[in-house]
């Protein structure tokens, strides 16, 4: 077992890359005392293409409409990462318990479409946000019972844990980034939408939360300053030209919101009381990609030379004519916007850590 000071040592190294210093002194000294989780045995995942398994894909098969209440959703073995998603491997990584997962991410998902809507022409609506459809599908399936008398959603709330990761798509084009947000709304708008979203989780019942802090998009090849960027593609035809100052003003957006993300939660938490009886965990996976960015040969493991700039699949501007790279495990990015595989097999183990109160990348709090 490592020594606590060597693992003191590196959270301190890693920390000093971006988390404010009181929020590093919090985390060193007392990581583990305020999540007191029994027994992980159910998640339950709010957020985007990052997490989605296959909940668009119903939407888009089924002419826009939503699942039915108590709908299961299928493990996607080609999901937005070209494999499964982080869900899945925190459901395989997870020994203690036969895991029961629920994820109500969807593709292209923001906050609120009240703030941020992105029309999507094969269901001619916005992608279906957390606001309007991903939390009240969950509190839809948290009272359905099937009909053999058993609850939909399994395991008691002091078990189950919430997950929320969102923000590629709200901070993203057609979005914050272009300006294209309602009128009157701004970055504060989204992050009072994220806490409003927990809030009603909470008023259902939810007591566990993972809070997961926006990922470094600023190096995604979609957003990525020269000369690591990409032109127009499949995601973003109206592309702008100047990549620097795209990649500027979206390292500025995500900066600013997970610094938010890291005063506001203990803010709400522990000073407005707001989720009494609630612990919430700040998952700083901005921290753990940009690890994996700067020290790649400690998490990527393909044969090919390791690379996290580039993306394992490479298609036309329409979508076709895709060339994959033989070595999916080598990369960071899947492709323009997604993370590999990998990434998310690395995620997924923090994320295990995280809900056992022992993560280097979480600061927990509690009421
Ligand atoms: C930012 O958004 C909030 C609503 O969330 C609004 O009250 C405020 O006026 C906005 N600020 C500006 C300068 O528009
Ligand atoms: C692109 O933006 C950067 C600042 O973000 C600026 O310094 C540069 O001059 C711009 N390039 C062009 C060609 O406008
Ligand atoms: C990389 O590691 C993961 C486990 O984290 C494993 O599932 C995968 O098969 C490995 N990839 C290669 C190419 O060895
Ligand atoms: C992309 O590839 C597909 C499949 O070959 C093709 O039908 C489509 O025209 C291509 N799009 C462009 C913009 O070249």
């Amino acid at each position: 077992m490592e020594s606590l000071v060597a693992i003191l040592a590196t959270v301190t190294a890693v920390n000093a890359l971006a988390v404010p210093a009181e929020i590093e002194e919090r985390r060193t000294a007392s990581y583990a005392s305020s999540w007191d989780l029994k027994e992980f045995t159910s998640l339950v995942v709010f957020g985007d293409s990052y997490s989605d398994d296959s909940r668009l894909g119903y939407f888009i098969d089924h002419e826009g409409a939503a699942p039915p209440v108590g709908w299961e959703n299928p493990v996607n073995y080609h999901a937005a990462t070209g494999g499964r998603v982080w869900p899945q491997y925190v459901k395989q990584y997870t020994t203690t318990s036969d895991l029961n997962v629920y994820n109500y991410a969807v593709s292209g998902a923001v906050c609120s479409n009240n703030i941020t809507p992105r029309y999507f022409s094969a269901i001619d609506a916005p992608f279906p946000a957390l606001a309007q459809y991903e939390i009240p599908a969950y509190i839809a399936d948290s009272r359905y019972v099937e009909d053999d008398g058993t609850d939909f959603i399994e395991g008691a709330e002091d078990g189950r844990v919430y997950a929320f990761w969102d923000g590629t798509n709200d901070l993203g084009f057609s979005a914050f980034i272009q300006d294209e947000q309602v009128a009157g709304t701004n970055l504060t708008t989204y992050i009072n939408c994220i806490y409003n979203q927990m809030q009603r989780v909470y008023d259902n019942g939810g007591r566990n939360f993972v809070l997961f802090n926006v990922a470094p998009l600023y190096f995604a090849p979609e957003y990525a300053a020269p000369p690591y960027d990409v032109g127009v593609n499949q995601y973003w035809l109206d592309k702008p030209k100047n990549h620097t100052q795209l990649s500027g003003r979206m390292l500025e957006q995500v900066v600013t919101v997970n610094a938010i993300f890291d005063y506001r939660t203990p803010f709400a938490v522990e000073i407005k009381k707001r989720y009494p009886g609630a612990r919430i965990a700040v998952f700083d996976v901005h921290g753990l990609m940009t690890d994996i960015y700067n020290n790649p040969s400690e998490y990527l493991n393909g044969t090919a030379p390791l690379d996290v700039t580039g993306y394992v699949n490479r298609c036309n501007t329409t979508g076709g004519d895709c060339v994959t790279n033989p070595s999916p495990d080598s990369f960071l990015w899947y492709d323009e916007l997604h993370p590999s595989e990998q990434a998310e097999r690395v995620i997924a183990r923090a994320f295990v850590n995280v809900v056992k109160g022992m993560s280097k990348w979480a600061t927990y709090w509690s009421d």
